[in-house]
């Protein structure tokens, strides 16, 4: 692996790898000695177009415990906010001489041109790029489901394991989420049967037409319909939905009403059932409180496994190129 752009191109093979090296990381971080000597005299750089609290101080913080140098370059306040194109940045970090460059886009397909231009030689982890993928949230994702549901709950029991024959639920703004974007065919390889719920005006087109997933334009249906091993909420994502959210459902209490997860809804899934949500939530529109805080959400567990799974993330594509010179 030369990059980490989508998760199609991810082998299951190679999803298992990261998993299963993120839960060694995840062993060592609960050392009191946290940093690993491993990218020491590496540069990496976070290349962030679009705003991000926790996917950028996660690569921080995963690359810092690895021990590489971090560059923190984001578009507030950098000549990138006076339209500094991608082509000119990218020769700016390969003059600084970056291993590995993290970038986060709005645009779809930014990372992957980075990582095809030979602009230049790093590494490139997509971060985000527009409505299109976001390969660490879906790995961080099936770490924290695995982590919960195979293997009696334990990484050391879950290792090497997929998700075989599990049922997991996606509810929401599908259309511009690339969390989901990159969860479906993660999960797909990984074995898990996917089911999505959310509005027929915030699908992306061709859904329905998939034999291999489940679609439900309300989550009583859904909820109903299968035994859900996890339910993962998505965020409204009213930035992106021109005319402030407007059309594409008639008002948030009608959302809440048909796609949000509240308290009682949550009592309606199996026992074991988790709770997930990358984040940032809107509490009240697609989560309510009582959700967010419930003792069966994973929410903030998620956060925490980010870092272990993009330490796997940089380790393998940083430090497997030396064991493979
Ligand atoms: C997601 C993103 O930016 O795509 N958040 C994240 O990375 N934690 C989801 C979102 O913004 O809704």
């Amino acid at each position: 692996m030369r990059h980490l752009l989508d998760t199609d191109s991810l082998s299951r093979e190679d999803a298992i790898r990261i998993l299963d090296t993120a839960g060694q990381m995840a062993a060592t971080q609960e050392r009191e000695m946290r940093k690993l000597p491993t990218l020491r005299g590496r540069t990496v750089v976070n290349l962030f177009f679009e705003d991000s609290t926790r996917t950028r101080i996660s690569f921080e913080a995963a690359a810092k415990r690895l021990s590489a140098d971090v560059i923190n370059f984001s578009a507030k306040g950098s000549s990138l906010s006076k339209g500094e194109s991608l082509k000119d940045t990218a020769l700016t970090l390969q003059a600084m001489g970056a291993d590995a460059v993290v970038v986060r886009h709005w645009a779809s397909g930014a990372a992957q041109r980075l990582a095809e231009s030979g602009w230049m030689h790093g590494h490139v982890l997509n971060a985000g790029d527009g409505t299109h993928q976001h390969p660490t949230q879906a790995l961080l994702d099936a770490f924290t489901m695995r982590r919960h549901l195979v293997g009696g709950g334990k990484d050391s029991g879950a290792n090497g394991k997929a998700l075989e024959g599990l049922t997991f639920a996606i509810v929401g703004d599908i259309l511009h989420s690339r969390v989901a974007g990159s969860n479906i065919p993660l999960l797909r390889t990984l074995g898990a049967n996917v089911v999505i719920v959310a509005p027929p005006t915030l699908l992306p087109y061709g859904m329905t037409d998939r034999s291999d997933i489940a679609v439900h334009y309300t989550l009583d249906e859904a909820i109903e319909a299968h035994d859900l091993d996890g339910i993962m909420m998505l965020r409204v994502q009213r930035e992106r939905m021109t005319g402030g959210g407007s059309g594409f459902f008639p008002s948030p209490e009608e959302y809440t009403r048909l796609f949000g997860l509240d308290g009682e809804r949550l009592r309606r899934l199996p026992d074991h059932a988790i709770v997930l949500h990358p984040g940032p939530m809107n509490r009240g529109l697609e989560i309510s409180a009582e959700a967010a805080d419930h003792p069966r959400s994973v929410i903030v567990e998620q956060v925490s496994n980010g870092v272990a799974v993009r330490m796997a993330a940089l380790y393998l594509l940083l430090a497997g190129e030396e064991a493979a010179e």
